[in-house]
């Protein structure tokens, strides 16, 4: 068994590079969390706070959700910038599938053996979505990797920003149905996480039910996070169906008087 200083030491910094991402303009606390994966590289999330505050994402529940929408759930440790919340610690351990041990007060790791963290990788797909179509087939795609226990209902997003990157979302279940995540958030939250800037397009498939349409939660986060971003929804005999962000939510809570912090 490894003594797991050097893991605490390095992938501690790197959670609080990653806390720097953080989306905190109501209560100024950054936070950050990031995986480790069997090849060494490093995944990142950070907190992103929602006006409306129970929509706040953790960085734990962003970083989870990230790893799940690349498909690369070859995790061996999570490490938080801070030290682990009672809430985050369940979080882990409700997870029956994995055997979380938590050798510091900030890491948890899920093996004896640790690999050296070697780089960041960028959650990030090639393809052409410049077109509602081509958006519509590729958040498609990506629902096959939702983690979906709970509802056997998987949801795949497609976010573009404005310098072209196209980023997924899928839902991540969870037995407390209260840390679920949906696909749009998933995707959103990485935007803030790795600081990919505006959001253009929101692309959605509820690949099992042919008139889904984005949740409220999700639409709450949207108008505060993509605010001029167009979504659009997967259909399956006709053209996705578009609208603005501004038309999901109208008289929505801004919680302007609520900002308190500069992020
Ligand atoms: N869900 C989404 O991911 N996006 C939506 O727009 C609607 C609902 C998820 C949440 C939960 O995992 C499952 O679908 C059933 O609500």
């Amino acid at each position: 068994m490894q003594s797991f200083h050097t893991h605490t030491d390095i992938l501690g910094r790197l959670a609080a590079q990653a806390a720097l991402s953080s989306y905190v303009p109501y209560s100024g606390k950054k936070q950050g969390a990031v995986l480790l994966l069997e090849d060494g590289s490093v995944l990142q999330g950070c907190r992103v706070e929602n006006a409306s505050y129970q929509l706040t994402i953790g960085a734990l529940d962003n970083v989870w959700s990230t790893a799940h929408a690349i498909g690369r759930m070859d995790v061996c440790a999570v490490a938080s910038s801070e030290t682990w919340s009672k809430a985050d610690r369940a979080f882990l351990e409700a997870m029956s599938s994995f055997g979380w041990t938590f050798p510091t007060d900030s890491l948890a790791v899920l093996s004896e053996v640790l690999p050296e963290p070697l780089e960041s990788i960028q959650p990030l797909l090639q393809g052409d979505v410049s077109e509602p179509a081509t958006g519509a087939e590729l958040a498609r795609s990506s629902a096959s990797m939702a983690w979906v226990p709970e509802s056997d209902f998987p949801v795949g997003c497609i976010v573009r920003t404005e310098s072209g990157h196209i980023v997924p979302g899928v839902n991540v279940e969870h037995p407390d149905w209260h840390r679920i995540i949906c696909a749009e958030r998933n995707a959103l939250s990485t935007i803030v996480a790795y600081r990919y800037g505006a959001v253009t397009d929101i692309h959605v498939s509820c690949v099992k039910d042919p008139g889904g349409s984005p949740c409220g939660a999700c639409r709450q986060v949207m108008v505060e996070l993509a605010p001029n971003a167009s979504v659009w929804l997967d259909r399956p005999d006709s053209p996705p169906t578009g609208m603005p962000v501004s038309s999901l939510l109208p008289g929505s809570f801004t919680g302007r008087n609520l900002r308190r912090h500069v992020t």
